[in-house]
């Protein structure tokens, strides 16, 4: 790191104290700390995850950061800090509990924060792209997960930092987030290098259960394993250990089917199979998935299932999936 990089991380490494003093030891941030023990965060996960509060003053922390000594104009590309004029700062987090989101190696990188208060919005608000942080190349919770991952060869992946939080509460400290529903190519690459199977574990709406698809067909075609966890009625992971406690949590995870099995009903949807043209399309389809497939057992498996609900010839869908095959090598 340069000088001015250093710099930049140790701004952010200060802020976050300042922040989790701030929610742990002051009355501005009693509301917050409230607010997160309502919704179930313990002592020791807010602790353990360094979640902090930006109290609602204009120049909290741009107060802090100058009597620190940091230049505080260069902070702005950061968004540690925000400028309407380039000349006086003000404070970017304002009400919102801070998640401090870690680089691979462990050092602060971005913030996400959350609105506590309906006045303040969008729910959400992250640090923007800079050169340290790349939402397409950061994955929350990598660093403290990194060897419990390594060791069971396996990663959970959620949406975001209260599914990790609560994760971690279960006792499934093998857990990261993509803080939203974009896996991308690098996240999976980095990802292979540690494990072989990756269970993703998104939000239980529909834009969560497309974006599983989408993301289990990455890792799948990858060469990993990728398997799905089923989270009921709309939740998210979060909630869903809210209401049913760790054990059922950790089954939640445990029982997540294989891509194949996911991906073949959930694509149903886009046929109507009461039609026979919708039939042949989605069994083309069905094919396309179980070709990818390296045992033949577990293919075979899933070709029974075709054979009888669709009524088809069992020499036919192996020389389809044959030519598949063929194709892939
Ligand atoms: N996210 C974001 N910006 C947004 C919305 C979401 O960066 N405007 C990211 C956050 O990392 C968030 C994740 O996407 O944690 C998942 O979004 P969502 O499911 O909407 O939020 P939750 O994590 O469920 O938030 P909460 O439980 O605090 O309501
Ligand atoms: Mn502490
Ligand atoms: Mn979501
Ligand atoms: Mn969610
Ligand atoms: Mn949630």
């Amino acid at each position: 790191y340069s000088n001015e990089d250093q710099s930049v991380l140790k701004a952010y490494e200060w802020s976050n104290k300042l922040f989790h003093h701030v929610l742990k030891h002051t009355k501005d941030g009693k509301d917050a700390l409230n607010y997160l023990k309502n919704r179930g965060f313990s002592e020791e996960a807010i602790e353990h995850f360094q979640i902090g509060y930006s109290p609602r003053k204009d120049q909290f922390l741009s107060t802090f950061l100058k009597g620190k000594g940091f230049e505080v104009e260069n902070l702005v590309q950061y968004g540690l800090l925000s400028s309407r004029d380039g000349n006086t700062f003000f404070d970017r987090f304002q009400g919102r509990v801070i998640f401090p989101i870690h680089n691979h190696q462990g050092k602060i990188i971005g913030y996400g924060g959350r609105s506590i208060q309906d006045d303040i919005q969008p729910k959400y608000l992250n640090s923007p792209e800079s050169k340290f942080f790349h939402k397409g190349k950061i994955l929350y919770n990598f660093h403290q997960a990194r060897r419990h991952f390594q060791k069971l060869n396996q990663v959970v992946l959620f949406e975001g930092y209260a599914d990790v939080i609560k994760a971690y509460q279960a006792g499934v400290y093998h857990a990261v987030a993509t803080m939203g529903t974009s896996l991308s190519d690098t996240h999976v690459k980095i990802l292979k290098q540690y494990v072989d199977e990756v269970i993703i574990c998104f939000d239980g709406d529909s834009p969560g259960k497309e974006a599983s698809y989408k993301s289990a067909k990455l890792v799948n075609d990858a060469g990993m394993n990728a398997r799905v966890a089923n989270v009921p009625n709309e939740m998210d992971p979060d909630e869903y250990f809210e209401k049913h406690g760790s054990e059922a949590f950790q089954k939640l995870i445990q029982s997540a089917e294989s891509y194949v099995a996911f991906s073949l009903q959930y694509i149903k949807k886009n046929y109507n199979l009461n039609t026979d043209h919708d039939r042949v399309q989605y069994v083309e389809k069905a094919l396309d998935i179980i070709a990818t497939v390296n045992q033949a057992v577990e293919r075979d498996f899933y070709l029974n299932e075709l054979e009888e609900t669709f009524k088809l010839d069992r020499s036919t869908l192996l020389q389809e999936i044959d030519s598949r095959r063929r194709i892939m090598r």
